[in-house]
Parts: C-alpha cells; sequence; structure tokens
C-alpha cells in the first residue's frame, strides 16, 4: 500500500492523540473550524505563554540596551462598526472570489494553477521549458486550487486529476523558477511536455471561459474574480437591521489602535513603545485548507509599535531580526524559516512595506507559506481613526521637545515637531498557525525505535513534560510513582500512567512528545533511585528520587 502524505500522517496523528478534532464532528463538522483537545490546547498555550512572556512581561533588549516599552490588553471581539469603515476593512478587505456555475462551488481567485501540457508532440518541441513554454502552450489543460505550488504538484501527481496523462519527474524551470515542468505520458506512449504553474487574476479576469474548472475540468463554467469581503457579520441587540449590523474582528490590530489614546493617558509609556494582544480573529475565508492553517476561526499574536517615523526604518529591522530569532526559539529550524518581502501589488490596503516570516509547511515544500507577517503600516490607522472619531490622536513628545530646545531649534520649529502622529511597526503571527508550525516541525519517524513515530518538540513547549510510570502495579512501586507525581505536578505538567506495558507506555508519551519518561522500577525499591528516559535519544539516566525535581527543572527552563 502506498505510504500516507506526511501531512496526512500528521492530521491523523492529530486525531488520534487529542491535539485537534474538526469542530461540531458529530454534526458532520463545519468547514473551517477545529477544536484543539487536551494536547493540542496545552501546546497553544505554551507558545501563547511563550509569546506573552517575550515580548510583554520580558520584551526584547532594544538598539540602545534598555528593555523595550511594552504593555498588553485584550480588546473586544465586537467593536463599533466604524473602526471597520475607518481602517479600510469594510471597503477593502477582500478576496477575489470565482464562482462555478455548474456545482455551485467557490473558490479564490489566486489560490488556481494550471497544468499546462505540449499541444505537439515531445520530438517537435525539444526545450520547451527553457524556450519559454507560457508563451506556446496559453490555457491549462486542467487546474486545482491550492495555496503554494508544492500543494498543487502534489495535486496534479494524483492520476485522476491529470489522467490520461501521467507526470514524469517535475522540475523546476530554469528561465521561470516560479514554474516546475517535466515530461508526461499516457497510456498509448504519447510523450509531451507539460508544466505548472499559479495562473494569474490578470489572466482569470480575461480568459474565466476558457480556463478548467478546478471541480470538474469543465471550461466555460467559471465566473470573472469578483472581489468578496472576508468579515462575518452579526447584529447587536433585538433588532435586525443596518443600524445594529456589526462584524466579528479579522485582526485584533484594531482593537489596540482604538486604546492608543487610553493607553498614552492612563499608562508611562512613551514613544517608542509597543503593545501586545493575543485572541481570536474571524475570517470567512473562501476557501479554508490545509487543516489549521487557513481557518474562519483564529487566533493571532500582534503587537504594534508606535515609534517617531524618522526611526520607523530602523525599527522595521529591529523587529524582522528579533522575530526570527523568537521563532527559532521555539526549536523551529532555521532551514525551514526564512523572510520573503512583499511585491508592491501584494501590499495590504494599509502597508508601506511588509515582510514575512514564512515556514516550509509539508504542503507547501519545496515553497514556503506565511507564518507572520512584519508590516510597515505607517500612520494610517491612527490617521484614519482621528478622521473617522474626531479624537486626536497625534503624540507630544516631550523629549524631544527639549532636545529641540536644547538644539536651539526655533519656538515654531519645536511646536511643529514635537507633535506627530506615530508610525507603526506590525510583527502579526497566527497562534494557531504557529501550534500547525509546530506540529509539522515535531513529527518524526524512525523506523530503528521501539516507537517508530514521535513528536520532537522542544521540551519547552511540549504538551506533557514528563510521564510517570510505576513497573509495574505492586511491590509498592505505585504508591512511589504516585507520590512522586504529586510532587512533580506542581511545578510540571506530568501524567501519572500505571496502565499497559512500560513498552506501551514509553510509545504513547513518545508520540505526544514527552520529552521524559520516569521509571520506579525494583532499583528504586533498593536504593531510591529512578530511570529517566530521553525521548529524542532514548538514553536512560538513574537519577535519585529527591533529585528528579531539579534535573527536569534544568533541562525545562
Ligand atoms: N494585523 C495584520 C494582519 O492581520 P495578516 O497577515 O492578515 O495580518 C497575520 O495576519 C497572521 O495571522 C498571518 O501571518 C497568519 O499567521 C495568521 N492568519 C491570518 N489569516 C489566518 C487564517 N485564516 N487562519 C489561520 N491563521 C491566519
Amino acid at each position: 500500500m502506498a505510504e500516507a502524505p506526511l501531512m496526512e500522517k500528521i492530521v491523523s496523528l492529530c486525531k488520534r492523540r487529542g491535539f485537534v478534532y474538526p469542530a461540531s464532528e458529530i454534526y458532520g463538522g463545519l468547514n473551517g473550524f477545529w477544536d484543539y483537545g487536551p494536547l493540542g490546547v496545552l501546546l497553544k498555550n505554551n507558545i501563547r505563554d511563550s509569546w506573552w512572556r517575550d515580548m510583554v512581561e520580558c520584551p526584547p533588549i532594544g538598539p540602545d540596551g534598555h528593555p523595550i516599552d511594552m504593555v498588553g490588553v485584550d480588546t473586544a471581539i465586537i467593536q463599533n462598526p466604524k473602526t471597520w469603515v475607518a481602517s479600510g476593512h469594510a471597503a477593502t478587505f477582500t478576496d477575489p472570489m470565482v464562482d462555478d456555475r455548474e456545482t455551485k462551488q467557490r473558490f479564490r481567485a489566486d489560490h488556481l494553477f494550471g497544468l499546462f501540457i505540449s499541444p505537439i508532440a515531445d520530438e517537435e518541441i525539444k526545450d520547451v521549458l527553457q524556450a519559454g513554454a507560457s508563451t506556446l502552450i496559453a490555457f491549462p489543460y486542467r487546474t486545482v486550487i491550492a495555496s503554494s505550488v508544492g500543494e498543487a504538484i502534489d495535486e496534479f501527481k494524483k492520476p485522476k486529476v491529470s489522467k490520461p496523462w501521467q507526470l514524469g519527474d517535475i522540475k523546476q524551470g530554469s528561465t521561470d523558477p516560479s514554474a516546475y515542468g517535466g515530461r508526461a505520458t499516457n497510456h498509448k506512449g504519447d510523450e509531451r511536455a507539460f508544466f505548472i504553474r499559479h495562473i494569474k487574476l490578470s489572466e482569470l479576469k480575461q480568459d474565466a471561459s476558457r480556463i478548467p474548472s478546478p471541480f470538474t475540468g469543465n471550461t466555460g463554467t467559471l465566473t470573472e474574480p469578483r472581489a468578496f469581503n472576508l468579515m462575518f457579520e452579526t447584529y447587536v441587540g433585538a433588532v435586525r437591521d443596518e443600524e445594529s449590523k456589526v462584524w466579528l474582528r479579522p485582526e485584533t490590530a484594531q482593537g489596540i489602535f482604538l486604546d492608543y489614546k487610553n493607553i498614552i493617558d492612563t499608562t508611562r509609556v512613551k514613544v517608542p513603545f509597543g503593545v501586545a494582544q493575543i485572541g481570536k480573529s474571524y475570517r470567512n475565508e473562501v476557501t479554508p485548507r490545509n487543516f489549521i492553517f487557513r481557518s474562519r476561526e483564529f487566533e493571532q499574536m500582534e503587537m504594534e509599535f508606535f515609534c517617531h517615523p524618522d526611526e520607523s526604518a530602523k525599527w522595521y529591522e529591529f523587529w524582522k531580526v528579533e522575530r526570527m530569532r523568537w521563532w527559532k526559539s521555539l526549536g523551529v529550524k532555521a532551514e525551514n524559516l526564512r523572510l520573503r518581502d512583499h511585491e508592491q501589488d501584494e501590499l495590504s490596503h494599509y502597508s508601506k512595506m511588509t515582510v514575512d516570516i514564512e515556514y516550509k509547511y509539508p504542503f507547501t515544500s519545496p515553497d514556503f507559506g506565511e507564518l507572520e507577517g512584519i508590516a510597515h503600516r505607517g500612520c494610517y490607522d491612527l490617521t484614519q481613526h482621528q478622521q473617522h472619531s474626531g479624537q486626536r490622536l497625534d503624540y507630544f513628545d516631550q523629549e524631544l521637545q527639549l532636545k529641540l530646545k536644547e538644539q536651539g531649534a526655533s519656538a515654531e520649529e519645536i511646536k511643529e515637531k514635537s507633535r506627530y502622529i506615530p508610525n507603526v511597526i506590525e510583527p502579526a503571527s497566527g497562534l494557531t498557525r504557529a501550534v500547525l508550525v509546530l506540529l509539522c516541525e515535531g513529527y518524526a519517524e524512525d523506523p530503528t525505535r521501539p516507537s517508530p513515530v514521535y513528536m520532537k518538540f522542544d521540551p519547552k513547549m511540549a504538551p506533557i513534560k514528563a510521564g510517570i510510570f510505576p513497573l509495574v502495579n505492586k511491590e509498592g512501586m505505585p504508591e512511589i510513582a504516585e507520590k512522586l507525581y504529586m510532587d512533580l505536578r506542581t511545578k510540571f505538567m506530568c501524567e501519572y500512567d500505571p496502565k499497559q506495558s512500560i513498552g506501551k507506555r514509553y510509545a504513547r508519551m513518545n508520540e505526544i512528545g514527552t520529552p521524559y519518561c520516569i521509571t520506579i522500577d525494583g532499583e528504586t525499591l533498593k536504593d531510591q533511585t529512578v530511570t529517566i528516559r530521553e525521548r529524542d535519544t532514548l538514553k536512560q539516566d538513574r537519577v535519585a528520587i529527591e533529585k528528579v525535581k531539579t534535573y527536569l527543572s534544568e533541562r525545562l527552563s
């Protein structure tokens, strides 16, 4: 039997072991909604707590050698609807959407990839890829919905998608690195050149009728792309009319901008400073996909950093470096992360420039997909809210005023320069997407181990830090194990497990990523020591019972 793709194995382990379940599964689920099970919520909370600690409680040291000024908030999910008009979301927070008139299904127009097959035999079209095949083959033979070329390649490799063609080895195009191609054969032995590439929005606008539906392969059934607003609507109070219509927030950021004035007035922060928030956001995604990667309800970890406009470039660079460092501190390998600057035409409506921190997900590989965006929002949001609310949101910079006075600036210059609307640098990441990254990063297989599948979480991030087992359920071992568990649970998330064979207990702990298993055995009865088995190396240490807490503390701090 063919081996299941990596992503399927991860999803299946998540369900089997209680990391992530489809939401409302007993009613058939609801597309784009997920529940975090007993282990998933622990993993998610560990990431959340780590972000909060490193952002709010112990923020990074700034370029001047002092800790950065940072406070946290927790703002309402539903705000006055004027918020979203001012922020631009009501008008422009849209995705281009295409409908298939035949199946009544819809998809995100910028998530379409095409398989292009040369109409002429292979001998006549030698080196078609190098010769610029895209001009020769204008319309795709088949299309699929995918958010990266890696995912599209996987889809097209399925015989039912590319039939009657069988795709041979797929290589990156030498002239067009965004296209991948090779040779295709059919059952008659005909050979053709093929390539796979993203279908541009402009192509869909121009030739919707000649592009095959990703659902049926038929042409002439797709509509032209049109804008679809991603915000969920609901109503406040008993009356359902335009007046009572509100939106669920699509980003946590706006709550921070709305509280900016309150924070300045009630705390001691001074520009430059940051305001951080973690919470749920909602987007009515056209095509939620790839497990918890793109869902309709998700959690974000966002920080708005308010700074002087002249210093914004410096802080943009600072947060780029800082945020990459942070992801690596969670145990994400450097080779699976990269920074990618946004092209001008992909910038959000509020952004002057944005760089994404991307991760190599199993479904994007060999490509990368977004994990976090670091945006330079300029003074867009505060200016908009100032205009729409009529409240002054500029900042009076007392320190700058004094500095200008000392430098002998004129009264007029001092007045003009010491009041300004700060610029904002925003590192914005998905907490639920971070869970996916740690699940993908942790998943490991080694057929030579007694338990061949294990989750190699960084010990600090592991949902359960230690499993405590009596080797057998007699001879006083359960009593000692329980006593040790009662002591360790006050400091670490532990599990006491007296059931099944020791091999099965180890295997389960390995599969859920528990870094240490502590066994009370015959030796314990003689010399008060226990065996501590390390998940990744399978190395066993003999440790005195009274030293176990210190042993774990040293390795988990
Ligand atoms: N305030 C800026 C903002 O919201 P974004 O790039 O749209 O920017 C930030 O979102 C992060 O939120 C993304 O990098 C991603 O990690 C996460 N995110 C966005 N949409 C998501 C979705 N539908 N499902 C899961 N995570 C999502």
